[in-house]
């Protein structure tokens, strides 16, 4: 039952893109020292999909977005917003209007939202408050990354997790049904020194007493076992807190849908949850970490395989840099 003032929100389509280029973790061994045995057990990845030149994420993003209109059935000139959860911009004043005029969203406000690898589930929880009061009533959420510019193809220890492509579901108002049940997000920017991207300025003098910095983004830096330490702890947790929200056991939940960062954090969630292993979706095997993306792609992957289906329900859960993470419960499809 909906709270009489409020509308509810249902998540009628999705859908997802990728570059075509394949670097799988033998090919990687040729840029560093490293061999697909320590990338498969310590991660569970066999290969990235890493943009040319060519590509961007506004082409990236806009073919995600364009699939997921088509699956939803929405022409891009109902669309009221367009948010793009990404921290790899093609122009830090932001792409998501790049991507509205390529989809000729021609009414659509759009914004970028940065939350690193949780970008996609602070997306969802954003998205849904303008529904839920009454503002817009149909969004495209899209996450979207193309890490592998900022990537330090140089330091084993962090090129062979990330990959490039974007995911991207439609919300729309629904009369009959409020499909985010519960959510939580936290942030601590105590722990931002353990995964930063972080721009790095040098002082340039314009006149007497007037010094500036400019200078550009270091490539990613992360520690990896502490972020992992995070993970296992808070993902739990953030899910838990989210299901009480909803009134919901976690014998409730249908599919466990975390951040694709590491099978291993996958399994260890599920295992600290008691969610069995058939209930966990994987696909990081073909694509590594694609940051906000990775959530949607594989939403995409088991909606199109007929997994998931209408009415499902999802724990969702994104985590990273920030340090960020959170968690959306909610329902699949159209009421
Ligand atoms: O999306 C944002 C969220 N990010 C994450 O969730 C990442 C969380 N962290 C992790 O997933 C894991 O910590 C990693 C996959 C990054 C690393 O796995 P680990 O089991 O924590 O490995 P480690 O850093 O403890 O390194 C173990 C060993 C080291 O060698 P020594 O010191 O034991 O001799 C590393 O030098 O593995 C070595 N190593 C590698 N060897 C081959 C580190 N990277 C590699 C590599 N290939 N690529």
């Amino acid at each position: 039952m909906l709270h009489q003032s409020r509308i509810g929100v249902a998540i009628t389509g999705c859908g997802s893109a990728a570059p075509v280029a394949t670097l799988d973790n033998e090919g990687l061994s040729q840029v560093v020292e490293t061999s697909d045995e320590w990338i498969r057990t310590r991660t569970g990845i066999q290969q990235r999909r890493l943009a040319t030149p060519n590509e961007s994420l506004k082409t990236i993003a806009a073919e995600a977005a364009h699939h997921a209109l088509e699956m939803a059935g929405v022409a891009p000139a109902d669309v009221d917003l367009i948010i793009l959860a990404t921290s790899t911009p093609d122009d830090l004043f932001g792409t998501a209007s790049q991507i509205q005029a390529e989809l000729g969203a021609v009414k659509a406000a759009a914004f970028d939202l940065t939350a690193a690898c949780s970008g996609f589930v602070f997306g969802l929880v954003t998205a849904a408050q303008f529904i839920q009061t009454g503002t817009y009533r149909t969004v495209v959420l899209i996450g979207g990354d193309v890490l592998s510019r900022w990537t330090d193809w140089s330091d084993r220890r962090t090129c062979v997790l990330f990959g490039d492509g974007a995911g991207a579901v439609v919300m729309q108002a629904d009369p009959e049904q409020n499909a985010l049940l519960g959510f939580e997000l936290c942030s601590d920017g105590s722990q931002n020194e353990c995964l930063t991207l972080a721009f790095q300025p040098q002082s340039l003098e314009l006149i007497e007493d007037i010094t500036i910095g400019q200078g550009t983004f270091q490539p990613i830096a992360m520690n990896g076992q502490e972020v992992y330490r995070f993970a296992i702890k808070r993902v739990p947790e953030v899910i838990e807190k989210s299901l009480f929200r909803a009134s919901l056991s976690v014998e409730q939940i249908d599919w466990l849908l975390l951040h694709q960062a590491n099978q291993r954090i996958l399994d260890a969630v599920a295992q600290r949850l008691g969610i069995p292993s058939h209930k966990v979706i994987s696909n990081m095997a073909k694509y590594g970490n694609t940051s906000a993306a990775s959530i949607p792609i594989a939403l995409d992957e088991v909606v199109r395989e007929g997994k998931v289906k209408p009415g499902d329900v999802i724990a969702a859960s994104g985590f990273g840099a920030g340090l960020t993470w959170g968690a959306a419960i909610f329902r699949w499809g159209k009421s």
